[in-house]
């Protein structure tokens, strides 16, 4: 599939979804929303393909937020509009993908940037990364989830601060708030990261699957993550995954997982 503002390439069971905007700090513009929906589900429905890395192109920007050029003469309803179908496309479409995404953040990741970042399973920051969701300096709040990820993953105070802020992390400042789970130098951002994608390729994709969706379950509204724990736990005894597994552990060898 040819894409003009996202670079798509997929080695030994890992894509890299590049977002290739480099002069606009690869500003998030509705047809780059389009192409990275594209770009997930097919992804996601290639058997081929069992981790996802996402990141930005140059060396400045992982994505320096939603393209401001294209919704400031926006209504109040187009303005609706253009959370909604972000959300629904985007950010709420990665976050519940059954294949792991991991962001690295190689640059800014401001407004939706961050929030595309904080959508993604975890985060692995180069050092001169900074983040942020500086949306109230603009005169409007997050709209791609970011009012309810941060606080998820750094919790309220220091969410409402940052917000109120506008304020921008360094890697370092990042780390210490949990926003990251790793600062690497920018050379070392995507061979860190697919060191990080090898090891989970050696466990089952059915089981991480189920996984992600069970600590999904633990931020849904009118969902119990339990329940769903226990769902899940369940269901993984019917994966052909599960016999290879315990099986490969009795007779003392590596698995073979198939994803079945
Ligand atoms: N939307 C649209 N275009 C953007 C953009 C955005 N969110 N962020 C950067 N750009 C564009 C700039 O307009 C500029 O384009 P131009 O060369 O055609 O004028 C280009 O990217 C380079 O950005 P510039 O501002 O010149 O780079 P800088 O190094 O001086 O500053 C930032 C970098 C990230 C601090 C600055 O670009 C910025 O504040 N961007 C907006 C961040 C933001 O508010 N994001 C939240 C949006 S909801």
């Amino acid at each position: 599939m040819n894409y003009e503002n996202i670079l798509v390439a997929t080695d030994n069971k890992i894509t890299t979804i590049t977002i290739n905007r480099p002069t606009k700090l690869n500003a998030l513009n509705k047809a780059t929303i389009h192409e990275l929906h594209e770009a997930f589900k097919n992804a996601e429905s290639d058997e081929n393909v069992n981790v996802i890395l996402l990141t930005g192109s140059g060396e400045k920007a992982f994505v320096a937020g939603a393209d401001i050029s294209e919704f400031a003469h926006f209504s109040v309803e187009e303005g609706a509009q253009l959370s909604a179908q972000g959300q629904e496309l985007l950010f709420d479409f990665v976050e519940n993908l059954k294949t792991p995404v991991i962001a690295a953040i190689n640059g800014f990741a401001l407004g939706g940037g961050l929030e595309l970042a904080m959508s993604c399973h975890f985060r692995v920051a180069s050092e001169n990364a900074k983040m942020g969701l500086p949306e109230v300096s603009l005169g409007v709040i997050p709209g791609y989830g970011g009012t309810q990820r941060l606080p998820q993953l750094i919790g309220k105070g220091k969410a409402m601060e940052l917000i109120m802020t506008a304020g921008m992390l360094n890697a370092e400042e990042a780390l210490d708030w949990k926003l990251v789970n790793h600062v690497v130098s920018s050379a070392e951002l995507i061979p860190f990261c697919t060191e990080i994608a090898t090891k989970i390729l050696r466990n089952s994709p059915i089981a991480i699957s189920k996984a992600i969706k069970s600590i999904n379950a633990n931020f849904k509204d009118g969902v119990n993550g339990f329940e769903t724990e226990i769902k899940n736990f369940g269901k993984s005894f019917g994966t052909e995954d599960f016999k290879e597994g315990t099986t490969a552990f009795l007779e003392k060898r590596k698995p073979v997982f198939t994803g079945k």
